[in-house]
């Protein structure tokens, strides 16, 4: 292979892991996708094949190589008894027959009974009953360790707080597997109620329902439309079960709701048939089906087929395409955001499509106009996933005819008539958007304002878009400060706006200057600087003061960060006018202090340090190793960098050890570890 190939798998690579990163956290994290499943599972998709055929490119942090999300800080960390592993997916039928074909040569002379059930575009779930009472509820997490949210989940009605005694032998433990979703009709409900409130809808049933569950008062989840199906079981003590649908049967004898529908299937044929029977009822379901799966029957047959390191190799989904229509592409406006960011935004002549009417839709960025070649007044594709908002695919080349207009980029901001300059934005973007120059832009100023008061961020109620949009329109607030010297008269200025709704925002404001400083950072919308980033900042540093006067060199000790980010925070802090913002915020009497600092290497000399364990040492099992070093405040990662501040290596330590030179990062025995732990 040439080496001009190989460099540019290893830039594709790249991208690819970046992008696919952001969609995780803005699906998992945000509860905000950002893409379709489809286009998430074709990018996906070809991360996998790319990796095949370039296996060097495998590092451990390679969206590939783990199962799910990463768990919330705010709540309780759980581990589950059995790993919740996901699914291997296709979209095609002929996958399908090949993955049939594939467990019947692993089983050979066997029957296979296949049983087919919806899939629920849910959030799963695991429950643990002790002696049929409901214990303990958490998220799925990494797969191996969730989210404890069994205050959430005991909100949920149709979940058993406590199994019907009628069943006989409750086990002594159990684990229940199935999903939370939101009904589709109470989904609409709530997201109406949102709007008209301010709030920012949410983008589907789906995250509505995670969004809900991540609520840390229990109160507010109990009034979300939120609803439990189950489909199997984790860890159990005290039963026994031959087949899925004798353990289904039993659930639903215990009281837990079940599937709507399910299928034996003794053949591909019957399970082809199956998924298209399937295909014309989910939409009847009171929640969004996004597949089907397939799980063989026979326990003792799903113990041979047994387990890849992700997914089960008796079980897999087929998912639905996402819904496609066509339409015609009536203009293209460009929306300014928060940061600047000038996004293409398809205006259509309406069209139904997946249970709503669709006029816009998302057309991501400049190169993808230019590769997709859409032209005004081309008839295009447009395609939804469940509620997902909508996009725009491609061009329907054959209905062309010749008088269609290709799209000029505007030379200057749409909005504010500002400089534009296109950026690459370093590596937390994966394509080049342009962006406007000018930071008084009224656009990126409401998009600031909303950004602030976000749940997410400094969480002040009442403060959302449509506030946001006009209290810019009336000149009221040039910056975030500014809503600190909102007056009662000023606000009432405002249309729709009553004395009651006034004062509710001035106490929300209020309440905000108290707000842990992990929110401020955040809502400060410095570029590449999300949630976690902040978190880990407030983690790093005592008060915000530390984080302006700290150079690029330090930010990049702190975990999560490295050079693109760093430099983008000191840019931030070293703006005059920023500077100038904080000030006034400062003034304004906001919390700039962390509650979640860590001293970091002050007490002993392992405290805040990295470690990696790498070959086997004479005494010491790694896991005791590893054990020592957190009870002495320090951390375990797995890979070398930079940021890894010794590696432990016994015998036979490999490509860790030689990192660990090239990096010129120290390197002990065990007796050197010893010492250390000795202070
Ligand atoms: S069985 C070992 N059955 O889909 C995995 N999963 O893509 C067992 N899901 O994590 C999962 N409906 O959250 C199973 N009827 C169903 C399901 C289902 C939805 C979810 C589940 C799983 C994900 C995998």
């Amino acid at each position: 292979m040439s080496s001009g190939s190989k460099s540019e798998a290893r830039k594709r690579h790249a991208e690819l892991a970046v992008e696919l990163r952001r969609h995780d956290e803005a699906y998992y994290i945000h509860a905000r996708p950002t893409v379709s499943d489809q286009e998430y599972d074709r990018l996906y998709r070809e991360l996998v094949e790319l990796e095949k055929a370039h296996p060097e490119l495998v590092t451990p942090d390679s969206p590939t190589q783990r199962v799910g999300g990463t768990p919330l800080s705010e709540f309780k960390p759980v581990q589950h008894l059995t790993p919740m592993l996901s699914l291997d997916n296709t979209y095609s039928q002929a996958e399908v027959r090949d993955f049939v074909g594939r467990v019947q040569r692993f089983l050979p002379n066997e029957k296979l009974d296949w049983i087919l059930e919806p899939k629920v575009d849910g959030i799963a779930i695991n429950l643990r009953y002790e002696r049929g009472e409901f214990v303990l509820g958490a998220t799925r997490g990494d797969g191996t360790t969730g989210d404890d949210i069994t205050a959430n989940l005991r909100t949920i009605r149709n979940l058993p707080v406590r199994l019907k005694s009628s069943t006989d032998g409750l086990p002594g433990l159990m684990e229940v597997r199935g999903e939370i979703y939101m009904t589709r009709a109470g989904f609409g409900k709530l997201n109406k109620a949102r709007v008209a409130r301010g709030e920012e809808p949410f983008a589907n049933a789906r995250n509505s329902a995670a969004g809900s569950l991540k609520q840390l008062d229990p109160r507010i989840v109990s009034k979300r439309p939120l609803a439990l199906i189950v489909y199997g079981l984790g860890q159990v003590e005290g039963a026994e079960f031959a087949s899925h649908d004798q353990v289904l049967a039993w659930l639903k004898a215990c009281g837990f709701p079940g599937p709507e529908k399910t299928w034996h299937c003794s053949s591909v044929d019957a399970l082809v048939e199956a998924i298209n029977e399937l295909d014309i009822i989910r939409h009847d379901f009171t929640y969004e089906t996004d597949g089907a799966v397939i799980k063989l029957n026979s326990l003792a047959q799903r113990d041979r087929a047994g387990y890849t390191a992700k997914a089960p190799r008796w079980a897999m989904a087929y998912k639905y395409a996402a819904e496609q229509a066509e339409t015609k592409l009536k203009g293209i406006t460009i929306q300014v955001g928060r940061t600047g960011a000038l996004t293409p935004v398809a205006e259509l002549e309406p069209v139904f499509l997946a249970g709503s009417t669709i006029s816009r839709a998302t057309l991501h960025n400049e190169d993808e106009l230019r590769r997709k070649d859409i032209r005004l007044g081309d008839t295009v594709t447009i395609e939804k996933a469940g509620e997902v908002i909508p996009a725009v695919v491609g061009v329907v080349l054959t209905k062309r005819t010749g008088v269609e207009i290709p799209f000029q980029f505007p030379k200057l901001c749409p909005e504010c008539g500002g400089e534009i300059k296109r950026t690459t934005g370093g590596s937390g973007e994966a394509a080049a958007v342009w962006r406007c120059l000018n930071p008084d832009c009224p656009a990126q100023l409401r998009g600031r304002i909303g950004h602030w008061c976000a749940r997410g961020a400094m969480d002040i109620e009442g403060g959302g878009e449509v506030l946001a949009i006009q209290l810019v329109n009336h000149k009221l607030v040039h910056d975030v400060a500014d809503l600190y010297s909102l007056t009662m008269d000023q606000l009432l200025t405002v249309e729709r706006m009553g004395q009651k709704s006034a004062q509710n925002f001035l106490n929300a404001l209020e309440a905000s200057k108290s707000r842990e400083l992990w929110r401020l950072i955040f809502g400060l919308g410095i570029l590449h600087v999300g949630a976690g980033v902040a978190k880990s900042l407030a983690r790093a540093y005592a008060s915000l003061d530390e984080i302006a006067a700290a150079s690029v060199e330090q930010l990049t000790e702190t975990e999560d960060i490295g050079d693109v980010i760093a430099e983008s925070v000191c840019q931030w802090f070293g703006n005059p006018r920023n500077q100038a913002l904080i000030q006034r915020l400062r003034a304004a009497g906001l919390n700039f202090k962390s509650s979640t600092f860590q001293v970091r290497a002050t007490k002993g000399a392992i405290s805040g340090k990295t470690f990696v364990l790498t070959g086997t040492l004479p005494n010491l099992k790694r896991e005791e190793a590893a054990a020592k070093i957190e009870a002495a405040g320090g951390k375990v990662s797995g890979s070398v960098s930079k940021k890894t501040d010794y590696v432990v290596a016994g015998e036979e330590a490999g490509s860790k050890l030689a990192k660990a030179q090239e990096l010129g990062v120290a390197t002990l025995d065990e007796q050197g570890l010893l010492k250390l732990l000795e202070g």
